[in-house]
């Protein structure tokens, strides 16, 4: 993996998983202090003390396919190599919230990527799932929240092509406004 954005659709879709109806994202970036803070959010089944300890060994999984569940790890190992830090905290039956802190400058950090395009696509592909998507910089922000979306649309469903491409540009749009290419 070589974009962070793809690691937040891997934790995202932790939560989906665990059958979360409303998955919070917040980037937060602030190039003054070098930081970046990304945060996952849900409501979904969240995991028993004894899962969470596990949670970001590598040789944890609860897939039976593979022996070794990465998203975690993955997201962990992105953060602190850079010299930031990652946190997990989970509750069974109220949800997860995972969050990873970046120094924006160093040479381990990976790029940002394709955020736009990861929430886009876990936006259309999850139509009965919301998703409230914050995004900050410099004091830049921008908030997507699917419910309001989905209230200005009426009877429209959030997968229609047009709905999606115009989505699409939106979020493009609004994340050049708020960060450009700087992450
Ligand atoms: N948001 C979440 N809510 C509930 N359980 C979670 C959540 N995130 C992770 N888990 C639990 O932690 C395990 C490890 O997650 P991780 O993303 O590291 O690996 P995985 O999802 O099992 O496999 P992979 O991500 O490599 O496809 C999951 O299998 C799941 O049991
Ligand atoms: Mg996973």
């Amino acid at each position: 993996m070589r974009e962070l954005a793809l690691n937040i659709l891997d934790i995202a879709e932790n939560s989906l998983a665990a059958g979360a109806k409303l998955v919070t994202l917040s980037l937060w970036a602030d190039f003054a202090s070098d930081t970046m803070r990304i945060r996952i959010d849900d409501d979904g089944c969240g995991m028993d003390e004894e899962t969470l300890q596990k949670v970001t060994d590598p040789f944890t999984t609860s897939r039976k396919t593979r022996s070794v569940g990465m998203g975690l790890p993955l997201f962990k190992y992105s953060a602190e190599s850079t010299g930031g830090c990652f946190s997990i905290s989970s509750e069974k039956g109220k949800g997860t919230s995972v969050c990873a802190e970046y120094r924006i400058g160093h040479i381990d950090r990976m790029p940002l990527g394709d955020l736009g395009g990861v929430v886009l696509q876990m936006i259309a592909m999850n139509p009965q799932t919301d998703f409230l998507v914050t995004v900050e910089c410099d004091g830049k922000k921008g908030v997507l929240d699917t419910r309001e979306i989905k209230e200005i649309l009426g009877e429209i469903p959030l997968d229609m092509p047009e709905v999606r491409a115009f989505l699409k540009d939106y979020i493009r749009e609004n994340l050049v406004s708020i960060y450009g290419g700087r992450l």
